[in-house]
């Protein structure tokens, strides 16, 4: 990797102003009909790179009852917000956009958003010990409380919701600022997460806001250090939902019916098992692809699953983990490992097994490379892909990150399923809950 100069940071931030710009110019001029969300142009992405990075596909959104444009914003609950936000600052390389909290009139939380790329998350921690997030806090821990979808048109989609069943727990209402308006509303899914429906389009204007009304900007706190890449991860893959034994199918059919998802692929039975640990795992996506969530449930083995030690230490269903897009996954965990961040070790014998060297084929570096890093590979008729898993990122072993790297491939890493197991295993007995 060659080092940065701060000349270069100064031609990349002038670089990115002059996109932001003409991208804003751009939606002053036309409508969000576009094939690139307004996230996604503002992240200098192309459809060809979001084709790579997360396995985007073509579909005709006329024929779909709730189309989605892609995902809006990933809303974590935290026990101390102003903490994390610098940790995924520092450690993650994501840029402080927004902000909510008692200074700009927010007396019950505080919440920041943090962009990478074309992905949003939003940090909230209670300021009020009578916040509602303070009950949410003590049941679940940090965790994911909110994944809020872009869609075009919200009061379609609730109304779709409702015909089919789901629980609307935010009817549609238009929030508007000195930015602009944006109507949103909600559904609920499993557990206590709920899928928030963002139309940033009201009446042909789009929110020219950092984040939504209520939200000041927030100008970046950490600066970066030399050599850091511009950006550790440019999308969001997909996110796991973790749901109760014998629940799986019941979600399956709700993104189906509720939400018009597409399934995707279906792991059963022995491909994910290990002697000690099992589950099950089938996988929808919307029409467009940008957004997928395998849903997982235990199965029966000789110990506890990994998805039960989930659902014990989180206290019921959720978002296992999200899986960041990256066009360069070796130098992203350098970079990650760097700052501290942990993954799951990878076993030696993972790299020397014959069986998947035979499988893996030729991929962009030599297996070393991989192999040094604890980087899995796995192969599949449609190409390859790369990819790693953080260990838990709070307390409770519960939410954790991947990171993967697609070259063609639109699995999930199902080969690398049991050699995962087999290191999640080693944790689980670490921690005593094996
Ligand atoms: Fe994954």
């Amino acid at each position: 990797m060659t080092q940065t100069s701060s000349h270069d940071q100064a031609l990349d931030q002038a670089v990115d102003q002059a996109i932001d710009q003409a991208v804003d110019q751009a939606l002053d001029r036309a409508s969000t009909g576009g094939a690139l969300t307004t996230d996604e142009m503002k992240a200098d992405l192309s459809l060809e790179q979001l084709r790579q990075l997360v396995g985007l596909v073509e579909y005709d959104a006329d024929n779909d009852p709730f189309p989605v444009t892609g995902w809006d914003a990933i809303c974590f609950v935290v026990g101390n917000a102003t903490q994390a936000a610098h940790y995924f600052a520092s450690a993650w390389g994501m840029e402080l956009v927004a902000y909510s909290g008692p200074e700009s009139g927010n007396r019950d939380h505080k919440s920041f958003v943090l962009k990478s790329g074309s992905i949003k998350f939003v940090l909230s921690g209670a300021v009020s010990p009578d916040s509602p997030l303070v009950q949410h806090h003590a049941a679940h821990g940090d965790g994911v409380v909110d994944i809020a979808l872009e869609v075009p048109d919200v009061d379609q989609c609730i109304e779709q919701a409702r015909r089919a069943g789901a629980t609307v727990v935010r009817e549609p209402e238009t929030l508007t600022d000195e930015h602009g308006s944006v109507r949103i509303g909600a559904i609920a899914t499993y557990g206590e997460t709920r899928h928030s429906l963002v139309q940033r389009t009201v009446d042909g204007v789009t929110y020219a806001g950092p984040y939504l009304p209520g939200y000041v900007e927030a100008a970046p706190r950490w600066q970066k250090r030399d050599g850091q890449p511009k950006r550790l991860f440019q999308a969001l893959d997909h996110i796991v939902g973790n749901v109760e034994l014998g629940k799986m199918d019941e979600w399956v059919s709700f993104y189906n019916r509720v939400m018009g998802f597409v399934n995707m692929a279906e792991f059963i039975g022995d491909d994910i098992a290990t002697d000690y640990s099992a589950l099950m795992s089938k996988v929808v996506a919307n029409g467009n692809h940008r957004v997928k969530f395998p849903l997982n449930e235990p199965a029966i083995a000789k110990k506890k699953s990994q998805i039960d030690e989930y659902l014990e230490f989180y206290r019921g269903p959720g978002a296992q983990h999200l899986a960041l897009a990256t066009g360069d996954i070796l130098a992203t965990v350098d970079a990650l490992r760097a700052n501290g961040v942990e993954f799951l070790n990878t076993p030696d014998s993972y790299y020397e097994d014959p069986e998947l060297r035979a499988r893996i084929g030729e991929v962009r570096v030599p297996i070393e490379e991989l192999k040094s890093r604890g980087i899995l590979v796995d192969r599949d008729e449609d190409g390859y892909l790369l990819q790693i898993f953080t260990k838990p990122l709070g307390d409770r072993p519960t939410v954790f990150f991947e990171l993967i790297e697609r070259h063609g491939s639109l699995g999930f890493g199902k080969g690398n399923f049991k050699a995962l197991f087999e290191a999640i295993e080693r944790e689980q007995d670490a921690r005593g809950n094996l």
